[in-house]
């Protein structure tokens, strides 16, 4: 079966354990694209180059969730270059037999606009500054200006910027647990498989 599930939204809205519960719940494999970003930033050097270059032990690399990581990742992710370097590997990953998981910022508009089921998640900036900050520790105002400045320059980038796809379905988390938030994209998904 081939079979895309897109989901993209700000940073820590909660994409990536959505994306890790439902991959896992229907056997299908998953993708964080940011880690793809994250390891492009922080190999330094010229980033198409490292871009083009990426080998899967870069994703291993320690502290690539820090904070400085994803500001370097936003930073590259704005290079029309970078993204078209990492384009086909997402791509295929996407269309691959067995079912694929994405999270990102551009899945569902870009790497994968024929994606079955495509979520959009968000939550306030303040909610998901705090989660980042349980993630991160620090200074808690630090971690909530950093997080609105790094979702405006995603947003605002020109090429495959940060934007809900027309037929996305919108999981606002603010007040939403985890695990209803996961029920509700597996229900989403399983009523697609049950369509065909
Ligand atoms: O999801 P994340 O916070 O790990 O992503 C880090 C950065 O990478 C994010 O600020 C923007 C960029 N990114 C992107 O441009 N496109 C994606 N599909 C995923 C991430």
């Amino acid at each position: 079966m081939i079979f895309t599930v897109a989901i993209d939204g700000p940073a820590a809205a909660g994409k990536g354990t959505i994306g890790r519960a439902v991959a896992q719940q229907f056997g299908f494999q998953h993708l964080d694209t940011g880690l793809l970003y994250r390891a492009v930033g922080a190999l330094g050097g010229d980033p198409v180059a490292a871009a083009e270059g990426l080998v899967p032990e870069d994703l291993a690399r320690p502290d690539l969730r820090s904070l400085a990581a994803g500001a370097a990742a936003s930073r590259v992710a704005a290079i029309p270059e970078v993204r078209a370097a990492l384009l086909a590997f997402q791509r295929r990953f996407a269309r691959m037999e067995g079912g694929a998981v994405l999270d990102g910022r551009d899945i569902g508009t870009v790497i994968c606009p024929e994606a079955e089921v495509k979520f959009f998640v968000t939550a306030s900036p303040e909610v998901r500054a705090h989660r980042r900050w349980l993630e991160t520790g620090g200074d808690a105002a630090d971690v909530l200006a950093q997080v609105i400045a790094r979702d405006r320059h995603d947003a605002e980038r020109a090429t495959a910027p940060m934007v809900a796809a027309p037929d996305a379905l919108l999981l606002d988390t603010t007040e939403m647990s985890i695990s209803a938030a996961v029920e509700t994209a597996a229900s989403a998904i399983r009523i697609r498989i049950e369509q065909g």
